[in-house]
């Protein structure tokens, strides 16, 4: 394996092109780097769009790969364990799509959390399919959702046996994982396909100090952002298939159907140079990464009114395990909501942090951190404590969410019936058209094509009346929202 993986098929196939340069009469219309921007090419280089070629008879063809894309591909699928893999250019975005396309249309159900990235959405809009919804756990010290279990998934079954495939997001941004083993147990024995939107883990195949990976626990397909967490680039993502489950042709054609005709020759190159350098170089590179997270989160933690989340989350909420190179720091302990510790660390101290919620902010950390950043971050955190720690008093606790409105329409027919917009005060008893996701937890509370129930309404009224972050909505005010015309 090693020697193969070594080798980086789609790299070499462009270098040769760019030897053989030959007169280009063809897409792009740059013709290498000579009709690029002067300014851009200053700053740049010339060397980077010199890759950005197009199909040719040496540097293949994504849809219909055969030549260098196809090798690279397979290098990937050895490395990560899959029968076959897809590159992706428009991130695990299409990569969610085309799976559920995949494995429901029409009246199909399909089990997917109510907190599932919006791209799963946006699949059953393309393709129909009517969504079971698992509600996760919350864990609520932290204030985060919780994994899915295998019971919840068996208890999904027994309400309905005619349900085709079963989605999970694992790990979740904060690094949770759900019994994927166990999940795809329950998933086989009822004849279904496990799908996972796995686009924080794909560097959790390269230590035995992070969670399993979904491929190797017996997930049929998943999806990886090998931008979000290794060195390939933006947009970059895989797919990777280890079963008989699915369809190949089927999931061929649909990869054509969410995906340009003219995929980026530099954005299929980084996924293929990324692989290599995890193949060669993984092991150590991810080791590094979590030997930099614990002893940042050792340091937090002795900071007084800081923590930041570990292994004690494992067993609560249905969490299963936990990426440790995931750090969920919260200030919540001395008055300080997430949002504001995010906009502090980034305007007072410059550090820039993924994301933040009401108790706590996310620091990603990857093989390329270097422990100045740690210690920047810590430093920081330091600091915060020293100002605000004697006078803060905890936050209150996070709301607890209104019961699941009614499903009344698929989110296809929600997306393409007639709508209109109403004012926010006459949205009760509405079919929705938009989804609305308060911030935090950011689960929906309500989806598109289901109704408008006093207490939804109640629960986000209060949101709005306090300018609370609401996700969601077109009209962001939420002075009024999309609903079906009835
Ligand atoms: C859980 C999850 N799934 C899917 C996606 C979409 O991935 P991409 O940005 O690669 O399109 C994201 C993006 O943040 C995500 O967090």
């Amino acid at each position: 394996m090693e020697d193969r993986q070594k080798r980086m098929p789609l790299f070499e196939a462009i270098i040769e092109y760019n030897e053989k340069k030959p007169a280009f009469f063809r897409v792009p219309g740059h013709r290498y780097e000579r009709g690029i921007n002067p300014a851009w090419r200053e700053k740049v280089g010339d060397e980077i769009f010199k890759f950005d070629l197009t199909e040719t008879p040496i540097t293949d063809d994504l849809h219909h790969a055969s030549g260098a894309i196809k090798e690279a591909e397979d290098l990937a699928a050895e490395l990560w364990g899959a029968d076959y893999s897809h590159f992706l250019v428009n991130g695990s975005t299409c990569g969610n799509q085309v799976m559920v396309v995949t494995t429901v249309n029409g009246g199909d159900k399909i089990a997917i959390p109510r907190n599932s990235h919006k791209s799963v959405l946006m699949g059953l809009i393309i393709g129909g399919g009517v969504p079971v919804y698992m509600m996760p756990e919350i864990e609520e010290e932290w204030g985060l959702h919780g994994g899915i279990t295998p019971r919840q998934v068996e208890e999904m079954f027994e309400m309905n046996p005619d349900c085709k495939g079963v989605l999970i997001v694992s790990p979740t941004y904060y690094g949770i994982t759900s019994d994927i083993a166990g999940i795809a147990k329950v998933c086989h024995a009822h004849d279904a396909v496990l799908m996972v939107d796995e686009a924080h883990g794909a560097h959790c195949y390269f230590s035995d100090h992070l969670p399993k990976g979904a491929i190797e626990q017996g997930a049929d397909i998943c999806v990886q952002s090998i931008h979000k967490v290794t060195g390939s680039l933006t947009q970059s993502s895989m797919l990777h298939i280890k079963s008989d489950r699915i369809s190949k042709s089927r999931l061929e054609q649909n990869l054509t159907l969410v995906q340009s005709t003219s995929p980026s020759y530099i954005l299929m190159t980084s996924l293929d140079c990324a692989r290599q350098q995890m193949a060669l170089h993984g092991d150590e590179m991810v080791e590094a990464a979590v030997e930099l997270s614990q002893t940042a989160r050792d340091r937090l933690n002795t900071i007084p009114g800081i923590r930041c989340a570990g292994k004690e989350l494992i067993g609560r909420a249905g969490i299963h395990d936990l990426d440790a190179t995931r750090l969920t720091i919260s200030a919540a302990d001395i008055g300080i909501t997430g949002f504001d510790l995010k906009k502090m660390l980034f305007d007072e101290y410059d550090v820039d942090v993924e994301l933040a919620d009401y108790r706590n902010v996310l620091a990603i950390v990857t093989y390329a951190n270097e422990k100045e950043d740690l210690d920047m971050l810590c430093d920081a955190m330091q600091d915060i404590s020293d100002r605000f720690a004697e006078e803060g008093q905890p936050l209150p606790p996070g709301e607890h969410l209104p019961a699941q409105p009614d499903y009344v329409l698929s989110p296809r027919a929600a997306y393409f019936n007639e709508r209109e917009r109403v004012p926010w005060f006459e949205t009760r008893g509405r079919i929705v058209a938009e989804m609305i996701a308060p911030y935090p937890p950011e689960i929906p509370v309500i989806y598109q094509g289901e109704r408008m129930s006093q207490e939804v309404w109640e629960y986000v009224e209060a949101f709005r009346q306090r300018n609370g972050h609401i996700h969601g909505p077109s009209d962001m005010t939420l002075s009024t929202l999309l609903v079906i015309r009835e």
